[in-house]
């Protein structure tokens, strides 16, 4: 029987995701089909009960639903529950199960390329609700310590505080006061929104080397200011379109209890680009 899935948010027209899993799907051979959805903020409940209707088999989530989603949930997997927000459902006849496939999407590319997060000092830049899922991953990769860095200063205290629950040590600041010490870390991450606008870098990356790991979770441009920066020190650098495939690769897994072809995937994305 044909399978149906989704992804969930507003604005929604501009989501790479429907490519990403029609061209796993051809790959796979599978009889599926995946569609964006607009759902407005505050016509979720009406919006989820539209897609029980058609017997959906699964969906994703984007902004703004990833908080508000999870108390339409009926079952939860372990990194939704800790991470507090989901990105990825499956539906077995009425039964909805959450699950956050951020935290494994954003640790992919580090497995791809063998480079090892334990012992390595962090610097986080933001504390929205991507950098939630990151300081989870972290944390299960038991990296020796983060600093988060964000504009709002309560957001960073509280993310910190969430780290240190999970077991990472953690300290939190404003952003104006990384300065020049972005060189004393091992990894540096941008989880804000900075850069989508092609804004420039809202730290320094002086004095870092080519043994940084620089990585930028906005993904669209691929070559924000931030990364051309960590470019010009010879720096290692990870692109935030790369965790956006981790991500829907989990999806792809979850939902179809397959191996999911990482390339076509890429191709698909890196097409829409
Ligand atoms: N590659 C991927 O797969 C992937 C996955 C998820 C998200 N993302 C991207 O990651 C970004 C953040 O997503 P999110 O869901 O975490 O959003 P969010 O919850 O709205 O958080 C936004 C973060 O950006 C900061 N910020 C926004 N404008 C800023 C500015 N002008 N100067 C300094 N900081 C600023 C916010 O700081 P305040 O707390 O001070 O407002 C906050 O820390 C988005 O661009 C999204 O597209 C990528």
């Amino acid at each position: 029987m044909s399978k149906s899935f989704a992804v969930i948010g507003d604005p929604i027209d501009h989501s790479l995701s429907p490519n990403i899993h029609s061209a796993a799907f051809r790959e796979m051979d599978l009889d599926s089909s995946y569609i964006a959805y607009r759902i407005p903020k505050g016509e979720l409940e009406e919006g989820i009960e539209g897609l029980k209707k058609i017997n959906i088999h699964g969906f994703n989530i984007t902004i703004p639903h990833k908080i508000a989603m999870m108390k339409f949930l009926d079952k939860m997997d372990e990194s939704c529950s800790l991470i507090g927000a989901v990105n990825t459902v499956t539906n077995k006849d009425g039964i909805l199960k959450g699950y956050n496939t951020d935290m494994d999407g954003f640790l992919e590319p580090f497995k791809k390329r063998k480079l090892n997060i334990a012992k390595c000092k962090v610097l986080l830049i933001g504390a929205g609700g991507a950098a939630r899922a990151i300081v989870a991953g972290f944390a299960k990769e038991k990296a020796s310590s983060i600093t988060i860095a964000n504009r709002t200063p309560e957001k960073a205290d509280s993310l910190s505080e969430f780290a240190k629950t999970i077991g990472l040590n953690s300290n939190s600041i404003e952003i104006k006061e990384v300065r020049e010490t972005a060189k004393n870390y091992d990894i540096i991450v941008n989880a804000t929104s900075v850069g989508l606008k092609n804004e420039p870098s809202v730290i320094s990356l002086q004095g870092i080397n080519e043994k940084t790991i620089v990585y930028d979770i906005v993904y669209m441009p691929m070559n924000t200011d931030f990364i051309k920066k960590a470019k010009e020190r010879n720096a290692v650098i990870v692109y935030g379109y790369e965790m956006l495939l981790g991500q829907a690769v989990r999806a792809f897994e979850i939902w179809h209890d397959m191996e999911a072809p990482y390339n076509a995937m890429k191709k698909a994305l890196l097409g829409g680009f």
